[in-house]
């Protein structure tokens, strides 16, 4: 009878601790993969940009493509901004660049720079602008993720130098970066 209840005690561990195991894999497996993300713009008060932004995973890095129309005609700055959270009029609660790694603003084809640095977006005289490039910095997974973070679009030029910001003036488009499928 003791053997008997001594080996039920076992066999329960043991299920126990595979059920524990594949449960813990499949947590990881979800933490850790993410293939695609999205962020719907909208405008900040007074502005009427409107757009989608895609973020893809390949082999070479990730594949933004941007389409926003509402824009005034020429080059607007285009970043990943800090915080997760578009709920002020003007931008402002994005904070600034999302820089995990700690580097100086810069352009999105140099390697030392904030992980959002995408540069600039430019648009046709008609206000509709296309943005379309593989970047080799930015990550979808792990703890320098964009995923959870805001994509802002500026009035002005990001001059792609001015320290830490470019210079691109104030904030007329947001949306948070979320996992799609
Ligand atoms: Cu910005
Ligand atoms: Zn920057």
């Amino acid at each position: 009878m003791k053997k008997n209840i001594f080996i039920l005690n076992l066999a329960c561990i043991l299920i126990g601790a595979q059920f524990l195991t594949a449960q813990e894999e499949h947590m990881m497996h979800m933490k850790s993969i993410t293939n695609r993300a999205v962020a719907l713009i909208t405008p900040t008060k007074g502005n009427s940009i409107h757009g989608v932004v895609t973020f893809e995973k390949t082999e070479k890095g990730v594949h933004v493509i941007a389409h926003l129309t509402g824009l005034t005609p020429g080059k607007h700055g285009f970043h990943i901004h800090e915080f997760g959270d578009i709920t002020s009029d003007d931008g402002s609660s994005a904070g600034g660049h999302f820089n995990p790694m700690n580097m100086p603003h810069s352009m999105p084809a140099s390697e030392k720079r904030h992980a959002g640095d995408m540069g600039n977006i430019d648009a046709n005289e008609t206000g509709n602008a296309h943005l379309d490039y593989i970047d080799s910095v930015m990550e979808l997974d792990g703890d320098y993720s964009i995923v959870g973070h805001t994509v802002v679009v500026h009035q002005k030029e990001d001059d792609l130098k001015t320290q830490p910001t470019g210079n691109a003036g104030p904030r007329i488009g947001n949306g948070v970066i979320g996992i799609t499928k």
